[in-house]
Protein backbone atom coordinates (compact mmCIF):
# COMPACT_ATOMS: atom_id res chain seq x y z
CA UNK A 1 0.00 0.00 0.00
CA UNK A 2 1.43 3.24 -1.05
CA UNK A 3 1.02 5.30 2.28
CA UNK A 4 3.85 7.71 1.41
CA UNK A 5 3.03 8.03 -2.18
CA UNK A 6 4.66 11.42 -2.81
CA UNK A 7 6.46 12.03 0.10
CA UNK A 8 9.96 12.68 0.71
CA UNK A 9 12.22 10.69 3.58
CA UNK A 10 15.38 11.80 4.37
CA UNK A 11 17.18 8.74 6.58
CA UNK A 12 20.46 9.20 7.31
CA UNK A 13 23.13 6.68 7.29
CA UNK A 14 21.27 5.22 4.62
CA UNK A 15 24.19 3.75 2.65
CA UNK A 16 23.98 0.07 4.63
CA UNK A 17 21.59 -1.83 7.60
CA UNK A 18 19.13 -0.47 9.43
CA UNK A 19 19.08 2.83 7.58
CA UNK A 20 18.94 1.04 4.19
CA UNK A 21 16.22 -0.65 5.23
CA UNK A 22 14.40 2.36 5.81
CA UNK A 23 14.73 3.44 2.95
CA UNK A 24 13.69 0.76 1.14
CA UNK A 25 10.65 0.30 2.95
CA UNK A 26 9.61 3.94 2.70
CA UNK A 27 10.21 3.59 -1.11
CA UNK A 28 8.01 0.96 -1.22
CA UNK A 29 5.48 2.59 0.01
CA UNK A 30 6.21 5.18 -2.61
CA UNK A 31 8.27 7.84 -0.81
CA UNK A 32 11.05 9.73 -2.31
CA UNK A 33 14.50 9.08 -1.07
CA UNK A 34 17.00 11.34 0.33
CA UNK A 35 20.02 8.43 1.09
CA UNK A 36 23.07 9.84 2.94
CA UNK A 37 25.92 7.57 4.95
CA UNK A 38 29.47 6.83 3.66
CA UNK A 39 30.51 4.49 1.10
CA UNK A 40 32.36 4.07 -2.11
CA UNK A 41 30.92 5.64 -5.28
CA UNK A 42 30.00 3.18 -7.47
CA UNK A 43 28.49 1.14 -3.82
CA UNK A 44 26.05 3.85 -3.04
CA UNK A 45 24.79 4.30 -6.94
CA UNK A 46 24.14 0.86 -6.98
CA UNK A 47 21.95 1.27 -3.83
CA UNK A 48 20.64 4.54 -5.29
CA UNK A 49 19.85 3.09 -8.81
CA UNK A 50 18.40 -0.30 -7.30
CA UNK A 51 15.96 1.70 -4.83
CA UNK A 52 14.49 3.61 -8.15
CA UNK A 53 14.50 0.62 -10.53
CA UNK A 54 12.65 -1.66 -7.37
CA UNK A 55 10.12 0.78 -6.75
CA UNK A 56 10.11 3.36 -8.98
CA UNK A 57 10.39 5.94 -7.04
CA UNK A 58 13.60 8.89 -7.22
CA UNK A 59 16.36 8.60 -4.87
CA UNK A 60 18.63 11.25 -4.30
CA UNK A 61 22.30 11.14 -2.33
CA UNK A 62 24.18 13.38 -0.01
CA UNK A 63 27.13 12.31 1.35
CA UNK A 64 26.55 14.84 4.52
CA UNK A 65 28.43 13.93 7.62
CA UNK A 66 26.36 14.19 10.32
CA UNK A 67 28.79 14.90 12.52
CA UNK A 68 29.11 18.52 10.94
CA UNK A 69 25.69 20.98 10.92
CA UNK A 70 26.25 22.92 7.89
CA UNK A 71 26.93 19.87 5.61
CA UNK A 72 23.71 18.43 7.26
CA UNK A 73 22.20 22.12 6.02
CA UNK A 74 23.26 21.60 2.74
CA UNK A 75 21.84 17.52 2.61
CA UNK A 76 18.10 19.30 3.40
CA UNK A 77 18.55 22.05 0.88
CA UNK A 78 19.15 19.69 -1.14
CA UNK A 79 16.42 17.57 -1.12
CA UNK A 80 14.17 20.99 -0.63
CA UNK A 81 15.61 21.58 -3.83
CA UNK A 82 14.79 18.74 -5.64
CA UNK A 83 11.96 17.73 -4.34
CA UNK A 84 9.97 20.72 -2.60
CA UNK A 85 9.79 19.54 0.88
CA UNK A 86 10.74 17.09 3.62
CA UNK A 87 7.75 15.08 4.89
CA UNK A 88 10.10 12.10 7.30
CA UNK A 89 13.08 12.51 8.53
CA UNK A 90 15.03 9.18 10.07
CA UNK A 91 18.11 10.04 12.22
CA UNK A 92 19.62 6.71 12.16
CA UNK A 93 23.19 7.03 11.50
CA UNK A 94 25.85 6.37 13.99
CA UNK A 95 28.74 3.77 14.93
CA UNK A 96 28.28 1.74 17.59
CA UNK A 97 31.96 1.22 19.61
CA UNK A 98 32.35 -2.18 20.72
CA UNK A 99 35.36 -3.75 22.09
CA UNK A 100 38.09 -3.89 20.52
CA UNK A 101 37.83 -6.11 17.50
CA UNK A 102 34.52 -7.90 19.14
CA UNK A 103 31.83 -7.50 16.14
CA UNK A 104 28.41 -6.88 16.61
CA UNK A 105 25.65 -9.30 17.51
CA UNK A 106 25.63 -12.22 14.82
CA UNK A 107 29.01 -11.91 13.67
CA UNK A 108 30.14 -12.89 17.24
CA UNK A 109 28.68 -16.65 16.33
CA UNK A 110 32.39 -18.27 15.18
CA UNK A 111 34.54 -16.90 17.78
CA UNK A 112 32.11 -17.15 20.58
CA UNK A 113 31.73 -21.16 19.15
CA UNK A 114 35.29 -21.49 19.37
CA UNK A 115 36.15 -19.61 22.49
CA UNK A 116 33.08 -21.63 24.64
CA UNK A 117 33.26 -25.04 22.81
CA UNK A 118 29.88 -24.82 21.70
CA UNK A 119 27.42 -25.30 18.61
CA UNK A 120 25.68 -21.93 17.14
CA UNK A 121 22.23 -22.94 18.54
CA UNK A 122 24.26 -23.18 21.71
CA UNK A 123 25.80 -19.47 21.15
CA UNK A 124 22.53 -18.21 20.20
CA UNK A 125 20.13 -19.49 22.66
CA UNK A 126 22.92 -19.59 25.96
CA UNK A 127 24.66 -16.51 25.34
CA UNK A 128 23.98 -13.49 22.74
CA UNK A 129 19.99 -14.06 23.43
CA UNK A 130 20.15 -15.52 26.89
CA UNK A 131 18.07 -12.70 28.20
CA UNK A 132 15.41 -12.81 25.22
CA UNK A 133 12.50 -15.30 24.85
CA UNK A 134 11.78 -15.45 21.47
CA UNK A 135 15.54 -16.41 20.67
CA UNK A 136 15.70 -14.63 17.46
CA UNK A 137 17.80 -11.60 15.96
CA UNK A 138 15.50 -8.73 15.41
CA UNK A 139 15.88 -7.94 11.63
CA UNK A 140 16.71 -4.67 10.13
CA UNK A 141 13.31 -4.94 7.89
CA UNK A 142 11.34 -5.37 11.02
CA UNK A 143 12.59 -2.19 12.44
CA UNK A 144 11.99 -0.33 9.29
CA UNK A 145 8.23 -1.99 9.21
CA UNK A 146 7.48 -0.15 12.75
CA UNK A 147 9.05 3.23 11.02
CA UNK A 148 6.31 2.70 8.58
CA UNK A 149 3.77 2.29 10.59
CA UNK A 150 4.90 5.44 12.88
CA UNK A 151 4.99 7.69 9.63
CA UNK A 152 1.08 6.65 8.91
CA UNK A 153 -1.92 8.12 9.55
CA UNK A 154 -3.45 4.83 12.10
CA UNK A 155 0.23 6.05 13.96
CA UNK A 156 -0.91 9.80 14.32
CA UNK A 157 -1.40 9.81 17.56
CA UNK A 158 1.60 7.63 18.66
CA UNK A 159 3.92 10.55 19.56
CA UNK A 160 6.70 10.90 21.85
CA UNK A 161 6.54 7.29 23.04
CA UNK A 162 9.96 5.01 23.59
CA UNK A 163 9.15 1.59 21.83
CA UNK A 164 10.98 -1.29 21.94
CA UNK A 165 11.56 -4.09 19.60
CA UNK A 166 13.48 -6.55 21.65
CA UNK A 167 12.23 -10.08 21.44
CA UNK A 168 11.21 -9.28 25.08
CA UNK A 169 14.13 -8.93 26.73
CA UNK A 170 12.61 -5.84 28.46
CA UNK A 171 9.84 -7.43 29.55
CA UNK A 172 11.19 -10.57 30.74
N1 LIG B 1 23.23 -3.43 14.35
C1 LIG B 1 22.94 -3.44 15.64
O1 LIG B 1 22.95 -4.50 16.30
C2 LIG B 1 22.53 -2.18 16.36
C3 LIG B 1 21.99 -2.28 17.63
C4 LIG B 1 21.61 -1.11 18.31
C5 LIG B 1 21.78 0.13 17.70
N2 LIG B 1 22.33 0.20 16.45
C6 LIG B 1 22.48 1.54 15.89
O2 LIG B 1 21.67 1.66 14.72
C7 LIG B 1 22.32 2.52 13.78
C8 LIG B 1 22.55 1.82 12.47
O3 LIG B 1 23.30 0.65 12.71
P1 LIG B 1 23.66 -0.40 11.57
O4 LIG B 1 23.86 -1.72 12.21
O5 LIG B 1 22.67 -0.27 10.45
O6 LIG B 1 25.10 0.15 11.18
P2 LIG B 1 25.81 0.35 9.75
O7 LIG B 1 27.24 0.56 10.06
O8 LIG B 1 25.43 -0.73 8.78
O9 LIG B 1 25.17 1.70 9.23
C9 LIG B 1 25.54 2.94 9.74
C10 LIG B 1 25.27 3.99 8.67
O10 LIG B 1 25.61 5.27 9.20
C11 LIG B 1 26.48 5.90 8.26
N3 LIG B 1 27.30 6.84 9.00
C12 LIG B 1 28.19 6.60 10.00
N4 LIG B 1 28.73 7.74 10.43
C13 LIG B 1 28.19 8.74 9.68
C14 LIG B 1 28.34 10.15 9.65
N5 LIG B 1 29.18 10.79 10.46
N6 LIG B 1 27.60 10.86 8.76
C15 LIG B 1 26.75 10.23 7.92
N7 LIG B 1 26.56 8.89 7.90
C16 LIG B 1 27.27 8.16 8.78
C17 LIG B 1 27.23 4.77 7.59
O11 LIG B 1 27.81 5.18 6.36
C18 LIG B 1 26.09 3.78 7.39
O12 LIG B 1 25.31 4.13 6.27
C19 LIG B 1 23.65 2.94 14.44
O13 LIG B 1 23.44 4.20 15.06
C20 LIG B 1 23.90 1.84 15.46
O14 LIG B 1 24.70 2.29 16.51
C21 LIG B 1 22.67 -0.92 15.77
Amino acid sequence: MAILKGKVAVVTGSTSGIGLAYARAFAGAGANIVLNGIGAPADVEKTRTAIEDDFGVKAIYSPANMAEPVEIAHMISFAERTFGSVDVLVNNAGIQHVHVWTPLVEKQIPNTMKARNMDRDQVINDVLLAAQPTKEFVTAEQVASLALFLCSHDAAQITGANLSIDGGWTAA
